[in-house]
């Protein structure tokens, strides 16, 4: 072999390590690049921690975790009073230990997904009394705090009460739920002292979309006062932020809402996060994600993660809900559609949106 024939094969070889190592290089992690700043999470399920590569994803992404659907009421006590369910939510959760990733609770008190046997009783109409709901509602809750005690460190306690923007069922803007209809809106008081008796280190949250809007922050910031007038417990706010294309314009209002909490001594988490790749989430208008749309979506999400770093101090975790796109419910709320609002395309390959939000937090100092 002669010298300029190895030189020249010596490089054409240390390129193509190059390459190699440049293209095999691991996709950052979220959950790095943004450890000096706040947990960074999804909504996850019972099966993805069982597959092992989707474990190490979330694993490598992901410090904080939340259960999209097997910690609600229909999912732990469906079949009514003592039969409890634990074993889905106990997969996710013993994963997440295993791997140091911090458990959110979602959620102890919605009118959704609820144990409908509760509702169901002596009282008129075949519905539950007050004295039946409110001693169904302390067993629910002590049962399944106590369960998850030490393990899960957040709950939400109620979700989406208030609906004062929406027509339909509700008085003064609260929801007219089976829990109002049967309990009044002490129910909310109900519900953040028992949590707190069964698990006085949890951090209980209040929940709920659209929290930009004048009229729901004034109802929960209101629902802060009345809750600390009573010396019951309530440490946080989640904000949904279920958002699309055109909706809502920016971030403001939120941003606002995040202050006016943080002024009442409260911390805040974005808790389902996602941009629906539609102008308008229930309205689709598009029917794949084209990379000018796409990039489009990286710059919605680079506006709302420029809020939310400019709150980094009053929030304290922001979780995506779901894991890719193909599962997220966008693709099948309100009907089968097809929607790209996440950070990992069903492949769990990064999409802009993703180089977006880790391409901001390196700019930030702790
Ligand atoms: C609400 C709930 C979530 C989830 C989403 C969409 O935001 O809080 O648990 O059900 O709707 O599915």
């Amino acid at each position: 072999m002669n010298i300029s024939f190895f030189i020249r094969t010596l490089i054409i070889t240390s390129l193509g390590l190059l390459h190699f190592a440049a293209f095999a290089a691991p996709l950052p992690s979220l959950a790095k690049a943004y450890e000096q700043i706040f947990p960074i999470g999804a909504a996850i399920t019972p099966g993805e921690v069982m597959v092992p590569q989707t474990a190490n994803f979330i694993a490598r992404q992901y410090n904080i975790i939340v259960a999209e659907n097997a910690m609600k009421p229909q999912s732990l006590n469906r079949d009514g009073s003592g039969l409890y369910t634990f074993e889905n939510a106990d997969k996710i959760v013993d994963f997440a230990l295993a791997h140091q990733i911090k458990v959110r609770g979602h959620a102890l008190v919605w009118h959704q997904q609820a144990a409908d046997w509760m509702f169901r009783g002596s009282g008129p109409d075949g519905y539950a009394t007050r004295e039946e709901l409110t001693e169904r509602l302390h067993t629910y809750i002590h049962d399944v705090v106590t369960h998850f005690k030490g393990r899960v460190y957040a709950w939400d306690v109620v979700n989406e009460a208030f609906i004062p923007d929406e027509k339909g069922a509700q008085e003064n803007g609260w929801r007219t739920s089976n829990w109002y209809r049967i309990l009044g809106p002490s129910y909310i008081e109900l519900a953040f002292r028992f949590a707190h008796e069964a698990d006085p280190d949890a951090l209980l949250f209040y929940n709920d979309y659209n929290t930009e809007s004048p009229r729901k922050r004034a109802m929960i910031l209101e629902l802060i006062h009345t809750l600390q007038d009573k010396g019951i417990p309530i440490h946080g706010v989640g904000h949904q932020s279920h958002y699309s294309m055109a909706y809502p314009k920016d971030f403001s209002g939120l941003e606002t809402t995040i202050e006016e909490v943080s002024k009442l001594g409260l911390t805040n988490q974005i808790t389902e996060l996602d941009i629906s790749i539609h102008l308008d989430s229930r309205r689709p208008d598009v029917e794949e994600a084209t990379p000018a749309l796409l990039k489009d979506h990286a710059e919605r999400y680079k506006q709302f993660f420029d809020m939310a770093l400019r709150q980094r101090k009053h929030i304290s975790a922001v979780l995506m809900w779901g894991l890719h796109d193909e599962v997220s419910w966008l693709r099948y709320w309100p009907s089968p559609r097809f929607d790209a609002p996440l950070l990992f395309d069903g492949k769990l390959r990064p999409k802009p949106a993703f180089w977006a939000v880790i391409k901001l937090a390196p700019t930030i100092k702790p």
